[in-house]
């Protein structure tokens, strides 16, 4: 069923809940690891960060059939189009941040893996007994895309949030009410 201005539909809405709270935990446990060289947690963060594509690719399927939901009456132009400025950032991020992910470690010579299903292969040298990377420019590049884009993906949740804050509790108008699944 597509979407109507009034209602969206089932795949819509539920694509979007699922996605959104994977990147989040995604996030969090990024940046947690990261910071706290807990290393046990990296193959459950490579692991669902390449899962989440099998959400994110019906997702941007759905998204470019139905283009974007309509906005409700009252709605100011700049509100619109800022609104629009961080649904193409929150929707670019689910493929780059895989994408990132996977470029910096299959190239880093990590491989990537899905609980133990070997999709790229390490490139671990038995002889320097330590893993080398295939093309350390291009894992580089990919490291800082991961990370730069990982806080460019905060600010924009951060707005997101905002923004439907704003329509909830002082626009009160049927945005949230809609992405809930209702009719508006
Ligand atoms: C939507 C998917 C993903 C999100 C939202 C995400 C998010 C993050 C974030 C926020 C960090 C911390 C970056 C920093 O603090 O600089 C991180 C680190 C990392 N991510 Fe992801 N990630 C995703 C997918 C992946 C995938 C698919 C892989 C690999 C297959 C991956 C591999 C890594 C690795 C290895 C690190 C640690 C890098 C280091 O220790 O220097 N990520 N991720």
């Amino acid at each position: 069923m597509p979407d109507t201005p009034n209602k969206l539909s089932f795949a819509s809405v539920s694509l979007h809940w699922l996605v959104g709270i994977a990147m989040i935990l995604l996030l969090a446990v990024g940046i947690y690891m990261e910071n706290t060289e807990t290393y046990a947690l990296y193959p459950i963060h490579k692991s669902f960060g390449v899962l989440i594509l099998l959400l994110v690719l019906p997702r941007i399927f759905v998204r470019i059939k139905n283009g974007w939901p309509t906005p409700l009456a009252g709605r100011q132009a700049a509100e619109i189009m800022l609104s629009r400025v961080v649904q193409w950032v929150l929707i670019l991020s689910t493929v780059l941040m895989p994408v990132s992910g996977m470029m910096m470690s299959g190239f880093g010579g990590h491989g990537v893996s899905v609980f133990g299903l070997e999709l790229v292969a390490g490139n671990y040298d038995p002889v320097l007994e330590k893993v080398v990377p295939i093309n350390g420019d291009l894992a580089g590049m990919a490291h800082s895309a991961h990370g730069i884009l990982g806080n460019v993906l905060i600010v924009a949740l951060l707005l997101h949030i905002a923004g439907a804050l704003k329509s909830r509790f002082i626009a009160k108008d049927g945005t949230v009410l809609r992405m809930l699944g209702k009719e508006v």
